[in-house]
């Protein structure tokens, strides 16, 4: 009796790292997949359990949930998508893969790219770390943490820790293989921040501390045609364009190369505001994920804002805590000059990360279909 009552503890400790007994067990939301939305909470609702960190939705899709704000993703939800494809007119939203060149943060190293000749035909290989261009942020990207240290980190459910993404052949839990294997497709909705500003003269710096706050997107959506309170869907991929690729591709071949290097306060990009306010509004939309054209989508340096009296960046909350990748350095140039033509700011998207078991991030292979 007493062997097995310890063989099944050993085996819960190895299913999960989490200290056991856990809360999440007891306070996670049982999914009815005809109505997923039932006993959905609101914001004021989170966290639901008072131990977990600032507005965590962890639970809300199980206690053993790795697929996090993708849920939202339903059968369904691509089904609808189809509607968006008028014109078959696709668009590439992934920058070449080298770009920014060198990485807008220099401790990154810059893609390699090299040929590997063969007899009678040839090869090539990347080395790539992720987080250079257009990238597709996992759940083992950004935990919670209160002073970045490491002993207070807190991943999305508390599912993993730190070691157990640093142990060779450890755990997977959390890889970005979820996502790929999940296949992530619907609908996408273009909000042109920088377009809005362009159309009132306003002027604005992309390489500065410039903030976008969530009054100004819903100006922007009534802007483009959209009504502020329901131009988004449950399971939508929001994306906004903030100006900062159309800079980037405007510099000198110099101005590329010493972005980088601009010391210490001057190390500013555009984004949105990390604010309770922000989060509201993003959580009570819904979204399967979020992106831009920016380097982190909030605007960086990131983790300035206090949120329920604890300082906080989107990253923190959206990755460790709602489960919902970013999206960062898409290419929405083109496509956003053919919404304005079509005056049509919402699209079918495909994003098709790499398999990489146990990974932290990914090209995304985003595309939009009209
Ligand atoms: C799940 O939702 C459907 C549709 O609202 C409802 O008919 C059904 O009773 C629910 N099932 C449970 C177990 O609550
Ligand atoms: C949704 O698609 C998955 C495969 O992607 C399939 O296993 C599942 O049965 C589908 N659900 C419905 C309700 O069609
Ligand atoms: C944007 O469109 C132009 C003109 O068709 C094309 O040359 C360019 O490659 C496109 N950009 C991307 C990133 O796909
Ligand atoms: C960070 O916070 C944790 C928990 O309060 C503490 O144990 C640790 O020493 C702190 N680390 C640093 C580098 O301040
Ligand atoms: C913006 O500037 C252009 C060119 O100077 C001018 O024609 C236009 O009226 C201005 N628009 C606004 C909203 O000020
Ligand atoms: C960047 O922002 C600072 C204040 O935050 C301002 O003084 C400076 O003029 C801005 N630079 C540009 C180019 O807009």
């Amino acid at each position: 009796m007493i062997s097995l009552i310890a063989s099944a503890l050993l085996a819960a400790s190895f299913a999960t790292s989490r200290p056991v007994p856990h809360p999440l067990a007891l306070v996670s939301r049982a999914l009815n997949d005809s109505d997923i939305y039932a006993n959905w909470p609101t914001y004021d609702q989170l966290p639901l359990h008072p131990s977990f960190p600032t507005k965590a939705a962890w639970g809300v899709w199980g206690a053993d949930d790795e697929l996090g704000a993708l849920n939202h993703i339903r059968n369904a939800t691509i089904l609808d998508a189809k509607n968006e494809i008028k014109l078959g007119r696709a668009f590439n939203l992934n920058l070449d893969l080298s770009m920014p060149n060198p990485p807008i943060v220099p401790d990154r190293r810059p893609l390699i790219h090299a040929i590997q000749p063969m007899a009678g035909y040839q090869d090539d290989i990347i080395t790539l770390n992720t987080q250079i261009s257009t990238q597709f942020d996992g759940l083992r990207h950004f935990p919670y943490s209160t002073n970045n240290s490491q002993s207070t980190y807190q991943f999305y459910n508390e599912l993993i820790t730190f070691e157990d993404i640093m142990v060779a052949g450890g755990s997977t839990t959390l890889g970005i293989q979820n996502a790929a294997q999940k296949g992530i497709a619907g609908r996408g909705i273009l909000l042109d921040w920088a377009g809005w500003m362009d159309s009132k003269n306003a002027s604005y710096d992309a390489f500065n501390d410039t903030t976008i706050s969530t009054i100004e997107l819903d100006a922007v959506a009534t802007w483009q045609g959209l009504d502020p309170d329901s131009f988004s869907k449950p399971g939508d991929f929001l994306v906004v364009r903030t100006g900062f690729t159309k800079q980037y591709r405007a510099l000198s071949l110099y101005e590329q190369e010493i972005l980088p290097f601009r010391p210490g306060e001057d190390a500013q990009f555009i984004g949105i505001e990390a604010s309770d306010a922000t989060l509201r509004w993003l959580w009570d939309k819904k979204l399967a994920l979020v992106g831009g054209d920016n380097p982190a989508f909030e605007n960086l340096p990131s983790d300035v804002s206090v949120i329920d009296g604890v300082q906080r960046s989107l990253h923190q909350v959206f990755i460790g805590g709602w489960g919902m990748s970013i999206v960062e350095f898409l290419d929405l140039e083109n496509l956003t000059e053919a919404c304005h033509e079509l005056n049509r700011y919402s699209f079918f998207f495909t994003i098709q990360n790499l398999n990489v078991i146990g990974g932290i991030a990914s090209p995304p292979n985003a595309m939009a279909i009209l």
